[in-house]
């Protein structure tokens, strides 16, 4: 079909979106409550566009486009309209942005100075819940939700979960669990997608708190299963500052598993094992790898040439490359002489 966004005309397939058609002529609109994860809900009203001709006000995230269309991205209206429509929002927001969580990667307030809004004009009708930090992967602060029902959508239609509806009505609506029983006893899978989709600092993750804002996205493949998900970690002076999936074409698309998610600590943990160690007589002491390998070696010929080959087993690892898995059941059965080899992502 053909349209014209800001004059613009562009082409576009069937069933595409006014924000598909404009970010397809080269322009921005700003979104709240839209992913490209999940089907757009239209809750925000940030993303409006003006239809020249009839000047109605469209969602452009939610509204299909239309053969012979013509919209308009930026007319006095629109940002009228944007502007009214964050207001309301922060009619019903805490003014806490100088210690929340969500810090700099809070879209409300970047949003807020892209329009130029500097503090709140309506009268605050605050909804005031208690925060929730009784996991350790990510707490609820529902006082600065802002309904626009991201992490529900995110549980449904990506992670298959189901676990959060909106309960409450109009701005007053909050993601809630079945019978509102407490996170932690619902069917949660903590696999961290609505917190990291949540916009605001509503749902915040906790393992890679207070690290910063990334320097870089490094995209990588998890190390923990067989699965073999596409990540993107946020790194930081070298550090993991935050991961997040949305790959194009990953085995794994916007999901990962709550290992994937929050389990990389260990990258930089002070336990982390860098150097081999041997047990002497005064306890666990550093070697080199020379060192640490004639020992293993010699310690499996005592043991197989003593027990026979089958008391020995090899367990390998996710975190190693398939090539180096391959040679280690090489060693088991070639070298040993035994067939008892396992490996952790097949648990
Ligand atoms: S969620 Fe965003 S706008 Fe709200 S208090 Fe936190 S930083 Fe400020
Ligand atoms: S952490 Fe995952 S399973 Fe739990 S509510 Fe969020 S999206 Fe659903
Ligand atoms: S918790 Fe976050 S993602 Fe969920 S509805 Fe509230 S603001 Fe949106
Ligand atoms: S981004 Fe379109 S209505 Fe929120």
């Amino acid at each position: 079909m053909k349209l014209r966004v800001n004059g613009v005309e562009l082409e576009l397939g069937e069933g595409g979106s006014l924000l598909e058609a404009a970010e397809r002529a080269g322009f921005k609109v700003p979104t709240l409550c839209h992913h490209p994860a999940v089907t757009a809900r239209g809750s925000c009203r940030v993303c409006v566009v003006e239809e020249e001709g009839s000047g109605v006000l469209l969602t452009a995230c939610n509204t299909p486009a239309r053969e012979g269309m013509s919209v308009l991205l930026d007319t006095e209206r629109v940002l009228e309209a944007r502007r009214k429509a964050l207001q309301l929002i922060f009619s019903a927001h805490p003014a806490h942005c100088e210690v929340c969580e969500a810090a700099n990667a809070c879209r409300l307030k970047e949003l807020a100075a892209e329009l130029g809004i500097s503090g709140r004009e309506l009268p605050l009708e605050q909804d005031f819940r208690p925060v929730v930090d009784a996991n350790p992967f990510y707490a609820r602060d529902l006082s600065k939700c802002i309904s626009c029902g991201l992490c529900v959508c995110a549980c449904q239609e990506v992670q298959g979960v189901g676990n959060y509806e909106m309960l409450g009505r109009g701005g007053y609506a909050r993601p809630g669990t079945a019978l509102d029983t407490d996170l932690e006893a619902s069917a949660c899978e903590f696999c961290g997608l609505c917190a990291s989709l949540c916009p605001v600092g509503a749902l915040i993750p906790k393992p890679y708190l207070h690290r910063g804002v990334e320097e870089k996205k490094v995209v990588t493949v998890c190390p923990y299963c067989g699965v073999g998900c596409s990540l993107i970690l946020k790194v930081r002076e070298n550090r993991i500052v935050g991961v997040e999936a949305g790959v194009e074409n990953s085995v794994n698309g916007w999901s990962l598993c709550v290992k994937g998610r929050y389990g990389l600590d260990f990258v930089d943990h002070p336990d982390r094992l860098r150097k081999p160690l041997i047990r002497k007589e005064e306890g666990l002491v550093e070697v080199d790898w020379d060192e640490a390998l004639d020992f293993v070696a010699s310690r499996l010929k005592e043991i197989r040439e003593t027990h026979g080959p089958d008391s020995i087993a090899f367990l390998s690892s996710a975190k190693a490359t398939n090539e180096e898995n391959y040679l280690l059941q090489k060693l088991a059965r070639a070298a040993v002489g035994t067939n008892n080899v396992d490996h952790c992502a097949r648990l």
